[in-house]
């Protein structure tokens, strides 16, 4: 079926051919009704319990919009956003752009959003009974300086929303964002946040788990310092990678592989692969690892959780082999 659609949703812009996905969902929503996420490999992670280990990556549906509608996909979680505190239009337009011969996509859409207040809004109108992350940010406006205010006060509009939270701070996109990688920043990053996390945990008598969304491009010792944070602070999680602004040979020569902005897909599978068997090494084995980076079939999620992720997420591949991969993913292991 999506080899015949796929060319025709490839002649419009990445843009609009997103949005008109979105509105096949939907119909698939109204048509189908909603179901709980298929059980396979259910697992429990950071204290939640997932009915399988496949989830949608951030930036899919960034405003928390179309939960119930991508959840007919079959995802056992969907992370939803990134969000900022205030609304932000992103980068102008073209900001996507696709190089079919690498399967790949290079973005720099900016984190585009509307505001924590309305995508709290938005989760609250969700049926979809999986678990659903909220990857939240700074906007583009923010200073580093006072950003760590941009996480908390995203962190407590967005908390009666989210199951649990990923810390964006590896976005190519946004100035200054993966400063936040570094490793005294991150410390006082995590501090913060996790101490208005168990706040806002007490008051609402439930603790959402706090991950951290790292960039593929670090080198290994880079890797294993931020390992030693994330484990020092408490955090509970890491989602390992965000789209890398390295440029491997092939896909430079490529048409739009110049454009600047994060790359996704194949091309970023071995690196991000290759970061979480780093992780899995350095972290203790409570602290769960998301993988993501490059999944277009079974052979690529089962090569990530060999590599120790617990849990999986795919954006890029949805593009290429269309609706049904995470299913097919999914009942490989039913
Ligand atoms: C993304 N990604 C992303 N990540 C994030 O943490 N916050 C975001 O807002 C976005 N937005 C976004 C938009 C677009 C158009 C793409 C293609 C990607 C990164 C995404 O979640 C994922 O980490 C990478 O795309 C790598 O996975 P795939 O696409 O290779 O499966």
């Amino acid at each position: 079926m999506y080899s015949l659609a796929r060319p025709l949703l490839f002649t419009l812009p990445p843009e609009q051919a997103h949005c008109l996905a979105m509105q096949a969902l939907e119909c698939r929503l109204a048509l189908k009704g909603l179901s709980p996420p298929p059980v396979a490999q259910a697992k429990t992670v950071m204290g939640l319990a997932f009915a399988n280990p496949l989830g949608l990556a951030a930036g899919f549906d960034k405003n928390a919009a179309h939960i119930d509608a991508v959840a007919t996909l079959g995802f056992g979680f969907i992370e939803v956003g990134g969000v900022t505190p205030l609304p932000q239009a992103g980068n102008p337009t073209p900001r996507i752009f696709r190089l079919p011969p690498a399967e790949a996509i290079i973005n720099r859409m900016g984190l585009n959003n509307i505001g924590a207040v309305a995508v709290a809004a938005n989760l609250k109108k969700r049926r979809y009974q999986g678990i659903v992350a909220v990857n939240i940010g700074k906007n583009a406006t923010t200073d580093n300086a006072v950003a760590i205010d941009d996480y908390t006060s995203c962190l407590e509009t967005l908390y009666r929303g989210g199951d649990f939270f990923v810390l964006n701070v590896s976005s190519p996109n946004t100035q200054n964002l993966r400063d936040w990688q570094q490793s005294d920043a991150l410390h006082r990053l995590l501090v913060a946040v996790l101490k208005k996390r168990d706040q806002l945990a007490e008051q609402q008598q439930r603790r959402a788990p706090i991950a951290v969304k790292i960039a593929p491009d670090m080198t290994d010792d880079d890797v294993r310092q931020l390992a030693a944070v994330i484990g020092d602070t408490g955090a509970d999680g890491v989602v390992a990678t965000n789209t890398t602004t390295a440029r491997p040979p092939a896909v430079t020569a490529l048409l739009n592989g110049q454009q600047s902005g994060g790359l996704s897909g194949p091309p970023l599978k071995e690196r991000a692969t290759a970061i979480i068997k780093i992780l899995r090494t350095a972290l203790p084995p409570e602290i769960a690892i998301i993988g993501v980076g490059g999944i277009a079939g079974i052979a690529d999620a089962e090569e990530k959780l060999a590599a120790g992720a617990d849990l999986l997420q795919l954006y890029t591949g949805l593009i290429y082999r269309g609706a049904t991969l995470p299913l097919d993913i999914i009942q490989h292991w039913q």
